[in-house]
């Protein structure tokens, strides 16, 4: 199923299946006073999130595309919690209203506690945004870090952050190619595409993390799981039935994903670790092609390049 498994070593293989099977670490630790910001808050792990975040006393601001979607949330948690959620709308298909969002983030924020990006996308079809990326890539990897990036600031001042990227095990599929990345010379494979938009995303939190260290910011990246959600739904109805009649039974409840996110946003024992990766809540060593750092030095550059970006993070 990885298509580089030759390369893992038996201890790591073994220490990753173990942590798929074990249980997530939960924390009681309040979010209250913190400013919680999640990307993708409208379905799956990023509501699974934001319900956490509500419990725990934390306070949102939701981004999302769908405005009525993101309305319903946004009354649910205030029924539920009695949350008050502010909410902010963008497409992260399209890097200008990224940076559109996260100009209006900064002006209606003073603190930035925590930031949690779970937009994210899987397609079974090549597709180009209207800025020519493909649309895995830019929807998963380009638009996260912009955000990520113009948000940093303010919680630089601060001194103190905590970055989390919903990553996905499915960056072990591989597939980025820094010489092809819109995949215009290779056949278009979905889960390919997935492993590229997630293995790049894990090279820039190594690179990003390096840059933080001493700040007090810290930036990690981790797998929710595997969970029910409507990843993949976008695909037609052959693979929606797939999904909900042959997958989704298999999966778990995307709680695990919340409740595994408010541990790595809130638990005291974690300030400080930064660049890392986590199952859920275990630290777990990624495929060794994600942790090639020569790689990652070129994916950065490519990655300031198609965001606008200054390398002065
Ligand atoms: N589910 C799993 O088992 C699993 C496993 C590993 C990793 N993940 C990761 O978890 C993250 C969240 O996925 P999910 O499983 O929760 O799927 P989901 O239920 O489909 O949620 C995806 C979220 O991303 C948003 N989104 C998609 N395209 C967007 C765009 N162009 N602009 C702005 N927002 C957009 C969706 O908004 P709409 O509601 O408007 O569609 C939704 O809020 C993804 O990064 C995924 O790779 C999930």
């Amino acid at each position: 199923m990885f298509p580089y498994l030759k390369e893992y070593r038996m201890a790591d293989l073994r220490a990753m299946l173990r942590n798929q099977r074990r249980p997530h670490r939960r924390t009681e630790a309040s979010l209250a006073g913190k400013t919680v910001v999640i990307a993708g808050s409208s379905s799956g792990v990023g509501l699974a999130a934001a319900r956490e975040v509500a419990r725990a006393g934390g306070r949102l601001v939701l981004l999302a595309r769908n405005e009525a979607k993101a309305q319903a949330v946004r009354e649910a948690l205030r029924r539920d919690f009695g949350a008050d959620p502010s909410l902010h709308l963008a497409d992260f298909a399209r890097l200008a209203e990224v940076e559109r969002v996260a100009e209006e983030l900064l002006d209606a924020h003073e603190r930035i506690d925590v930031l949690i990006n779970s937009a994210g996308v899987y397609t079974t079809r090549r597709q180009l945004t209207d800025e020519g990326n493909e649309l895995t890539f830019g929807v998963n990897h380009l638009a996260p870090f912009l955000l990520t990036v113009r948000l940093l600031p303010r919680m630089r001042e601060a001194g103190r952050g905590r970055i989390l990227q919903v990553n996905s095990q499915g960056h072990r599929f591989g597939g980025l190619d820094l010489r092809d990345l819109t995949w215009r010379r290779r056949l278009f494979l979905g889960l390919r595409a997935y492993g590229a938009s997630k293995t790049a995303q894990l090279l820039s939190v190594w690179e990003l993390a390096d840059r933080l260290e001493g700040s007090g910011v810290t930036v990690n990246a981790m797998h929710p799981g595997e969970v029910r959600t409507g990843i993949g739904l976008n695909n037609g109805p052959l693979y929606r039935w797939y999904q909900r009649r042959l997958v989704d039974p298999w999966l778990a409840d995307a709680r695990v994903a919340g409740e595994s996110l408010h541990t790595l946003a809130a638990a005291p024992e974690l300030e400080g670790v930064s660049g890392r990766y986590f199952n859920k809540t275990h630290l777990e060593k990624p495929a060794p092609h994600a942790l090639d750092r020569r790689v990652g030095r070129d994916l950065w550059q490519r990655t300031l390049e198609l965001t606008g970006v200054d390398d002065d993070i």
